[in-house]
Formats: structure tokens, sequence, C-alpha cells
């Protein structure tokens, strides 16, 4: 019998989900000698190992708690865990209740639930170029159209995205932004900027999706009000009136693995989400939903706290390493908080051919920065985490890394 062409089965929506190219050099990153910039992920010594262990057990230990945890449970989520996202929220600018949280299972499938509840094949979604290259991911199965986002307007009308999508068979849908300290530039966008998005969304008549990963790790500088907060505000308080729908996740602040992320919205949305996870999931794991209740209870302003530390550290030793090391014509963004800074090489460096080399020849791996567009792409740009090495591995990374720059630099 001849093997089956799938290629023959598969749907259009499968057309552009394919592995890069850059996923097989960064492969390579076990290997022990190479400094790795690659990452996106906490440092592993900020999981707070004991108190899973003694939530588990104490949820374990009893008896009517353990048959709840090990039961299937409502689509919307764990209660006690939605009403202590509410009370942050509410401490954030956003009152809201249970009835306006949906628990996803991590912030990623948040994305794909609202890509697959508004994108129709050939409609458009605006995002920034850059943006997280998850969020395409998830969005790129819905078969959309994307336009680039410029939250401050640039020189775009909403009259002119909204005839380029129509030209294109399809309407705008939503904006999606991370806005702060975003994967990957770690630029926060300017309150002005945020009240201006919302202008632009409002005469569109679309939703904002408001990727807030990041927000909680905030090194210095003044806190910037959420996006779905300043909607509340112009909306006399009242959620339901809001476009903003807030993405949130516990992955950045206490630990990925439980994979509890959540959704904030107006209830007609989070209704509709809800049927949207039934029919995915039906639920995100009740255990874990009730140890992350236990551990947002007890442990999650230290957590905070202690990743705010290490992470600045870092972000402090590799601002040092990049002006120390950095040939002429280097540039990079100065984040106030979150994992990642973005570098501008001098034109004609690519960040592909960059990393070919920088792991061959200096043992040193990052992400080229050109994964990260849906539009307009820049090759020159490399995207460089600062949560997983150490102080010593970023000062003599970067020296590393500077000087195969100066080499390549004409
Ligand atoms: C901007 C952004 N959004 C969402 C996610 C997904 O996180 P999770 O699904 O673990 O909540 C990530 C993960 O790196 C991210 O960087």
């Amino acid at each position: 019998m001849t093997a089956l062409d799938w290629s023959h089965v598969f749907a259009t929506r499968s057309e552009r989900m394919r592995a890069s190219e850059i996923r097989e050099l960064l492969k390579l990153l076990d290997q022990p000698d190479i400094i790795s910039f690659a990452g996106g992920i906490p440092d592993p010594a900020l999981f707070p190992v004991e108190a899973i262990r003694d939530a588990q057990h104490a949820i374990l230990s009893d008896p009517k708690q353990a048959a709840q945890a090990l039961q299937y449970s409502i689509s919307e989520g764990y209660l006690p865990l939605r009403r202590w996202i509410a009370d942050l929220m509410g401490k954030n600018g956003v009152p809201c209740t249970p009835d306006n949280i949906l628990i996803t299972c991590g912030s990623q499938q948040g994305l794909d639930f609202l890509a697959k509840m508004l994108l129709s094949p050939g409609d458009t979604a605006l995002v920034e170029a850059p943006t997280y290259l998850g969020a395409l991911q998830a969005f790129n199965c819905y078969e959309p159209r994307y336009d680039r986002l410029i939250p401050d307007g640039g020189n775009v009308t909403p009259a002119a995205y909204a005839a380029a999508a129509e030209k294109a068979g399809g309407r705008v849908k939503f904006a999606y932004v991370v806005p702060d300290f975003a994967n990957p530039t770690g630029i926060t966008l300017s309150v002005e900027n945020r009240e201006k998005l919302l202008d632009l969304a409002t005469e569109l008549a679309i939703p904002v999706i408001e990727d807030s990963a990041y927000q909680a790790l905030r090194f210095e500088g003044e806190a910037v009000p959420s996006i779905l907060s300043l909607d509340v505000a112009r909306n006399g308080g009242d959620i339901e009136k809001t476009r903003t729908v807030f993405c949130g996740t516990f992955s950045k602040t206490l630990v990925p693995a439980l994979r509890i992320g959540w959704i904030v919205a107006a209830t007609p949305l989070i209704q509709k989400l809800v049927l949207t996870k039934q029919a995915g999931d039906l639920h995100s794991s009740t255990l874990n939903q009730m140890v992350m209740a236990r551990l947002a209870e007890t442990t999650y302003d230290a957590n905070v706290a202690r990743a705010i530390a290490l992470y600045r550290t870092r972000r402090d030793a590799l601002m040092a390493a990049l002006a120390a090391s950095m040939p002429k014509g280097v540039e990079w963004t100065k984040p106030e908080g979150g994992l990642f800074t973005w570098v501008t090489l001098p034109d004609g460096i690519d960040g592909a051919e960059l990393l070919a080399r920088a792991i061959a020849e200096e043992r040193v791996a990052f992400v080229p920065g050109k994964a990260f567009f849906a539009t307009d792409a820049m090759a020159n740009t490399i995207r460089l985490n600062f949560s997983s090495p150490t102080v010593e591995d970023i000062g003599e990374g970067i020296a590393r890394l500077g000087r195969l720059i100066a080499r390549m630099t004409p």
C-alpha cells in the first residue's frame, strides 16, 4: 500500500502553519558552551516549588477537595480563582465580576480562541511590526490578512484601514497589542498612544486585544494604566460598555507549566468564549486551577517582587554590556520591565545570517527579528532575552556578539 499523501487532505487553514528554519538552528542550544539570549522563558529559580507541593498536598489530602480537583468542572473556570483575578483587576482600575472572566490554558489559548471567534478567512487583523510571534502563529490558522498597526495612528486613517480590508475581501476585525515591555521589543506604549489606539478602534468599530503577559514585571518608571482600564474610565466605570479584551497569564509571574491564563471582557464576549472553551477542551485542569488559586493568595506578590529584582539585575547587566561591547551603528531599546530588548543592526547585516555565524564562530544565540513581522519585515534586527542568562554570561555573550558584529560591519 502506498503511504497517504497528507498534503491532499490538509485544510487550507493549515497552509500557513510551518516550522521555521530558525527553529532548526535554535535546536543547537542544548550544547553547553553556547550562551543563549534566544529563550523567552522565566528563570526556573523563581518557581515556587515548595508552595506548589504544599498546595497540591493540601488539596489532595482533603477528600472533598480532592474529588473536586480531579473531576470535570465548568468551562468558565474555578470560581475562587476568577474571584481572585477579579479582585486583582479591580485594584488595577478594572471593576469586574467573575462573569467577566474566562480561565484559559495559558494566554496563548486565549489568543487562539479570540482569533477563532473573530476572524473569517480574508478578514484583517491589525498587528504591530514587529509583534509577538506566538500571536501570529495563533492567528494564522484562521487565514487573516494583516495590516500594520501604528498605535499613535501614524498617517494611516481609520478609513484607509477599512478600505484596504474591504479591497482584500474582508473587514478589519481587531487590533492586537502587547502594550507593556513587549515581546519582542521591550517597548511600552504610552498612555497617550493607548488612548489613540482606543480612538482608532472606536472609529473602526472593532475590539482591541490587550496582551498583558509582562505587565506585572515593571522594574522602574511609572506604571501605565492598562488599555482596558482606560476603556472602562471612558465608559463611566462600566466594563460592559468596553471594547478591550484583556489577556492575562500567571506564566511570567508564578509558573508557566500549570498553563493558567485568563481573558477579561464584557460578558457577551465572555459567554461566547465559554462556548469556544467548551468545544475546545471543556475546561482547564481543575487541579491546576485550584493550586493556582492557593498560589495566588499566598505567593503572588512575593514572587512578582523576586522576579522583578532578578530580571532588573540582568537587564542592567545587558544594558551595560551592550554599551561596552557593541560597535557604532548598533541600537537597542531600554526596557523598563519584561524579558527582552530589541537590537537594530547596521544596514545590510541580516539577523538570520548573524545567528548562523554567531553559533558557529562565537557560540552565542538569539532570535533573528524577521520572524516577528507579519508586515514590513526588517531583517537587520534581533531579539535578546535577559531572563535566562546569568549576569556573567550576559557580559561574556555580548562581548562575543559585539566582536562578530564588528567583523561583519563594512
Ligand atoms: C506576549 C506574549 N503573549 C502570550 C504568551 C503566552 O504565554 P502563556 O500561554 O504561557 O500565558 C507569551 C509567551 O511567551 C508572550 O510573550
